[in-house]
């Protein structure tokens, strides 16, 4: 035995209290950092301009929640820079408008701000609500890392593209809001999966979902799954079903908290390592 090179129980207790001490004093300030100046005019302007989109205090709606540490198309300040003066193309994130170099500075330093809010935790538990997307049938629509149906978009990243608010509008209330940024095909700002009709001049109807649309032509993407690219000219009708899906509202399934599962395993669904 060498007591003097082993410290004994209490010394190790004693260092274990130090570290504790130690982390906390360097993950305070960084859990709530106080806002400077340029935070809290980047915070005004992003209130007015991109919350509608990004949801209150970034927290995630329609778009990606920014309280991340890390974001996906800007990891560092300078792609966040070009992110904000030029929008992401064909992806739902449009250039707002120009900005002076200090409004830029300023959304900046908000949005790196963001990164450091510590995310509020959901109600429900991620594994009981994969149990619940595949009894109710959710997978018969839905890819989830390689798995599943393609008639609605998939949703194997779902958790990094919306909020949880919008998650639960688009189970409960189903052609409220459709999809931007899901196809691989760059959309051109369109909602995406709208129901349409078109009826060829031969006869011929075509009931599907409308993935691209342009002054000349639409593609739709027929219950099938078949794919149909139709000039407008050579159409006798052309019906957009505004405020439908094709997603039947499955809520009623639902027992009490399922919603909150289901909300909670969808926001843990960040797309394949
Ligand atoms: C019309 C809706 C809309 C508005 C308004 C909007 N955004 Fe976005 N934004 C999006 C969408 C959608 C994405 C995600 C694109 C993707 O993941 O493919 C996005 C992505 C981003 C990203 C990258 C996130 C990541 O994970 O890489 C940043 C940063 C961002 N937006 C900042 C802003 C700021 C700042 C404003 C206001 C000046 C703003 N956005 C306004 C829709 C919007
Ligand atoms: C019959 C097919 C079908 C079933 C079943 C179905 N969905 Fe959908 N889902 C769709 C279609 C089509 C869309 C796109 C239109 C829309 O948003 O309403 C969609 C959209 C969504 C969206 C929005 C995606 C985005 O990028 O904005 C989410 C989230 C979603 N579904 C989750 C679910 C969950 C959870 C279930 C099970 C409770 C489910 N869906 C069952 C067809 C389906």
């Amino acid at each position: 035995m060498t007591p003097a090179i082993f410290p004994s129980r209490r010394a190790w207790r004693g260092l274990g209290l130090l570290l504790a001490a130690c982390t906390l004093a360097v993950r305070l300030p960084a859990a709530s950092p106080a806002p400077s100046a340029d935070v809290e005019a980047g915070r005004k302007l992003f209130r007015d301009l991109c919350s509608n989109c990004h949801g209150h205090e970034g927290a995630g709606a329609m778009a990606p929640s920014l309280q991340r540490p890390r974001l996906t198309y800007a990891p560092d300040e300078a792609t966040l820079r070009v992110v904000i003066a030029d929008g992401i193309g064909g992806r739902g994130m449009p250039r707002v408008r120009r900005w002076s170099e200090k409004e830029l500075r300023e959304l900046v330093a908000y949005v790196q701000w963001l990164g450091a809010v510590p995310a509020t935790p959901l109600p429900g538990d991620p594994a009981k609500g994969r149990e619940v997307f595949n009894r109710v049938g959710c997978a018969t629509c839905h890819v989830v890392n390689g798995q599943g149906g393609t008639l609605g978009p998939e949703l194997t990243a779902i958790g990094r593209m919306r909020g949880p608010d919008y998650l639960r509008e688009a189970i409960v209330n189903p052609g409220a809001t459709l999809p931007k940024g899901t196809l691989p095909v760059p959309g051109r700002g369109y909602d995406e999966y709208l129901p349409v009709v078109a009826v060829t001049r031969a006869g011929k109807e075509i009931k599907g979902v409308r993935l691209n649309e342009d002054l000349m032509t639409i593609q739709i993407r027929d219950e099938q799954s078949q794919f149909h690219s139709l000039r407008k000219s050579e159409l006798t009708r052309l019906d957009k079903l505004t405020g439908t899906s094709l997603m039947p509202n499955l809520s009623a399934q639902l027992a009490p908290g399922e919603l909150d599962h289901l909300i909670a395993y969808l926001a843990s669904l960040q797309g394949q390592p």
